[in-house]
């Protein structure tokens, strides 16, 4: 089968593509054909080896897994011996971050607690948007107790991969939300659904007057007394991106209960709940770019540059 490998560390032009066998599938696992995949800031993070630490799972000195790829929809094409909810001709949607990469090939052994079945109104690439992107939100936003309507939340990095869903599901759960993005996207976040934008080239959403019982900051990019300052009484935040060591330090050391730091994993039964969300027309993934499967170190090489509108996908052809 095809697949796209690297062996170093290093920029998108490191992966090749190359002919690789076709996995197994172990008894709780499926075999799924892949139809398409997105791409997620996991992936050239991956890619690259960093942060450095993360090296110390990844690989310390090459890469432990030699194809990348998380976020994937397909058809399933056998079964391990032990899988009963799936057979041949399902379709299906899942995430590969716990479960060792692999999603840009041909086919990929994907574990039954990491997919479940792709949403009948949403196509292969629509799908591929959803796992990690959706579910981090999803897992952020309800990271300190479910969201209560009327409750005022602010979604920092509202135009990205994760915050496009996140400013759906807050206003799905009856919030009153706030957008935060540069000047070319106010369009796109208010059309997502947002009450009121901030436009980060001109204001600082932490020094307006508005106070947030709920921040998701996607971006990382804020310290704890600027997260702080923002927040009503009582108020709390979750962080699911980081933009430097500084940062992500910053956030763990000094955040206390209120403002953590949130690392999502994908379960079937958080897909199955947004499943059901997309089937209400109540989330629907936004696609910014769509790229073929040869241009793969194209469409990371975009989403590294930090301002992808939406998700960025991979239609396998
Ligand atoms: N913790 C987890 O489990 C988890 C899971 C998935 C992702 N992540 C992390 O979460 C972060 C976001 O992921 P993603 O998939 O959403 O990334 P992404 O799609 O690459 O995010 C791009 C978006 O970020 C916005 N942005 C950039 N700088 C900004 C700023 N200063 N203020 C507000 N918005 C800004 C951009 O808007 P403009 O073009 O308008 O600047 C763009 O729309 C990444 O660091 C990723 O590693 C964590």
């Amino acid at each position: 089968m095809r697949a796209f490998v690297y062996d170093k560390y290093g920029p998108p032009e490191r992966l090749r593509m190359a002919e690789v066998d076709q996995p197994a599938p172990d008894a709780d696992e499926v075999l799924v054909k892949v139809l398409a995949a997105s791409v997620n800031a996991a992936d050239w993070h991956v890619l690259r080896g960093r942060p450095l630490f993360s090296r110390a799972t990844l690989g310390l000195l090459r890469p432990k897994h030699q194809i990348l790829g998380v976020d994937i929809a397909g058809q399933v094409e056998a079964v391990g011996g032990g899988v009963t909810r799936f057979q041949p001709g399902d379709e299906v949607y899942a995430n590969l971050l716990d479960h060792g990469y692999g999603g840009f090939a041909d086919y990929v052994a994907v574990p039954v607690d990491a997919m479940a079945a792709k949403p009948a109104n949403l196509s292969f690439e629509e799908a591929a948007a959803v796992p990690m992107a959706a579910t981090t939100a999803l897992q952020g936003l309800r990271h300190h107790g479910e969201l209560q309507p009327a409750q005022q939340v602010l979604i920092n990095g509202a135009t990205g991969g994760v915050g496009s869903f996140a400013v759906q599901l807050a206003k799905a759960s009856g919030t009153e939300v706030t957008g935060v993005t540069s000047t070319g996207n106010l369009e796109l976040v208010r059309s997502l659904g947002a009450d009121h934008v901030v436009d980060y080239t001109t204001s600082d959403f932490t020094r307006g007057g508005r106070r947030y019982d709920r921040i998701l900051d996607t971006v990382g990019n804020r310290s704890v007394p600027d997260l702080r300052r923002a927040l009503a009484p009582g108020g709390k935040a979750a962080v699911t991106g980081f933009t430097n060591m500084r940062r992500l330090l910053g956030v763990s050391l000094r955040g206390g209960r209120d403002i953590t730091q949130v690392q999502a994993h994908v379960t079937t039964r958080d897909l199955e709940l947004l499943s059901e969300l997309v089937a209400a027309a109540k989330v629907r993934p936004r696609i910014d770019r769509r790229y073929r499967f040869a241009e793969i170190p194209a469409a990371i090489a975009y989403l590294e540059q930090g301002h992808a509108r939406a998700k960025v996908v991979v239609a396998m052809t």
